[in-house]
């Protein structure tokens, strides 16, 4: 293997709280009830894709126009940013940390596959952007997860192919689109199981460096 590719929330660090907390101010605002099991269903999802599933959940998806759900959207991302303001370096998840660090010192490139638009705002402040060496902007997307299309622009941007890299995620969507490209999937469990990952860890600590590199 020849680079690393890491989904952001759930993975580098655990965001999918504020995900929640802010999604579901909003739905309680619509008269939407969600709870955190159908907050499974909106990991790896974009922020519009969300907010889609969300209205049709509570049967209101007609109820909106596009400039009206733009709006549902940024009021969201507002209220989730406000929740990122206090991310320090503590918020990394186990591992994390070090693991970039190996992979810088064994020159193995490592990129960016999140669906966030908040992705470099958020590492800027978990003070580990400059140990990833690219990451993809999912604005540049023509689909989101599952589709493979961000897992592969993410292998074209440090150079390698999606054969030669790992990809880590938290979602079902994320490891299926890990999969459809070739890529090899470690999913790291937080709640649903992630049964079409190569192998499943609860951390990167339980990851050997040496051995992914071999595979
Ligand atoms: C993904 C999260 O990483 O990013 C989703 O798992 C989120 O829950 C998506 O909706 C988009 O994030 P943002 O920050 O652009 O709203
Ligand atoms: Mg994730």
């Amino acid at each position: 293997m020849k680079g690393f590719v890491f989904d952001l929330d759930g993975v580098i660090t655990d965001t999918a709280k504020y995900h929640y907390e802010a999604w579901k101010a909003l739905a309680d605002k619509l008269g939407i009830e969600i709870d955190l099991k159908f907050n499974e269903q909106l990991k790896g999802i974009s922020r519009m894709d969300s907010l889609e599933r969300i209205l049709a959940h509570g049967n209101k998806q007609d109820q909106y126009s596009q400039a009206q759900k733009e709006a549902l959207a940024a009021e969201k991302n507002e209220a989730y940013v406000q929740l990122l303001q206090n991310l320090t370096p503590d918020d990394l998840l186990p591992g994390v940390k070090d693991f970039l660090l190996e992979a810088k010192a064994k020159n193995m490139p490592c990129a960016i596959a999140s669906a966030s638009k908040n992705a470099p705002f958020i590492l800027e402040k978990l003070e580990v952007i400059d140990l990833f060496d690219a990451i993809v902007d999912p604005a540049t997307l023509s689909k989101g997860k599952p589709d493979p299309e961000i897992f592969v622009k993410a292998a074209q941007s440090i150079g390698i192919t999606p054969e030669e890299a790992i990809g880590f995620e938290d979602a079902q969507a994320g490891i299926a689109g890990i999969k459809a490209c070739g890529m090899y999937a470690i999913g790291i469990l937080a709640g649903e199981p992630l049964d079409q990952a190569n192998q499943t860890v609860h951390t990167l600590s339980e990851l050997n460096m040496n051995e992914l590199i071999a595979l």
